[in-house]
């Protein structure tokens, strides 16, 4: 009788183990996702600089994503915006695409927050640490590149406003509508901002009093940045005289990381983006 129940005790005690061992293991792993969650937390609010060394964020700005060929100007197919439609809008389902075009006909969905904001080590306009410090990892160490080269040529650019929420663009968007009415092209509306995919940064100086404003071209500064964004990956995104094709009246001070491949082109055939987009084939 004893002989027979062994192996039928045997198989109980296995079985048990094992999946008392699953139940800890998941357990374990429940633990480790929720302190992974924690610290992710922790570190943003400890405002903590990049993940990656200088070294693996210059790779990544140096991949070869668009080029020029001889059939003329190619871009990688998962670059192009995807979008789906809703409530006959083209919304973006590839928002952390750092090739992503915004605009009037191409919005951000409500809830997308950029997962790599950090806060560069650059000069701002002010002290405190709210979200419009912020700029994806990649265009924060960008914005340093510019900025250190702007000093070195004696020119001293102060960073106004970086990353803005959803939320944050539709409060800007209804003083502008309020202030300005309907048909002003100052203010984009929510989803429709550059600021939401943490890309871009507005940028002024001293002798411009710090304003975002037109004169800002005529100061040394505005025209340093116009000749040299590009360089770093930036453009001036909402250039004069074509205000017809980006929708919005010009801004100097609007920089808008796109990487250096692009903002070259760009800069060279004196194109807005989608001016550009027009041009170049996917592949
Ligand atoms: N001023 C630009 C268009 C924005 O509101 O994003
Ligand atoms: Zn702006």
């Amino acid at each position: 009788m004893l002989k027979k129940a062994a192996p039928l005790f045997m198989f109980f005690l296995i079985t048990t183990v094992m999946i008392g061992c699953s139940f800890w293991d998941e357990g374990q792993a429940d633990n480790r996702l929720q302190k992974e969650a924690e610290q992710v937390e922790q570190d943003r609010d400890k405002d903590v600089h990049y993940e990656g060394t200088s070294e693996e964020i210059s790779a990544s700005l140096n991949e070869n994503e668009a080029e020029e060929t001889e059939e003329g100007y190619v871009i990688s197919a998962d670059k192009i915006n995807e979008v789906i439609t809703v409530d006959g809008q083209a919304v973006i389902q590839n928002p952390d695409n750092i090739f992503a075009n915004i605009n009037r006909e191409f919005l951000l969905p409500s809830d997308y927050i950029p997962d790599d904001l950090v806060a560069p080590n650059v000069r701002f306009s002010f002290d405190e640490d709210v979200e419009k410090r912020y700029l994806r990892e990649e265009a924060a160490f960008a914005l340093e590149e510019l900025f250190t080269a702007a000093e070195e040529a004696g020119i001293e650019l102060f960073a106004i406003s970086g990353y803005r929420s959803y939320e944050r663009q539709e409060v800007l968007y209804d003083n502008a509508l309020t202030n300005h009415g309907a048909d002003q092209e100052v203010v984009a509306m929510p989803g429709q901002s550059e600021h939401q995919t943490g890309l871009a940064m507005d940028v002024s100086s001293r002798s411009n009093g710090f304003a975002l404003s037109a004169a800002f071209e005529e100061t040394d500064e505005g025209q340093w940045l116009a000749e040299h964004a590009h360089e770093y990956g930036f453009i001036i995104r909402y250039p004069k005289g074509k205000e017809e094709i980006t929708g919005y009246d010009f801004e100097p001070w609007h920089l808008r990381y796109i990487g250096t491949e692009i903002a070259e082109i760009l800069f060279e055939n004196d194109w807005t983006l989608e001016e550009y987009l027009g041009e170049v084939t996917p592949i």
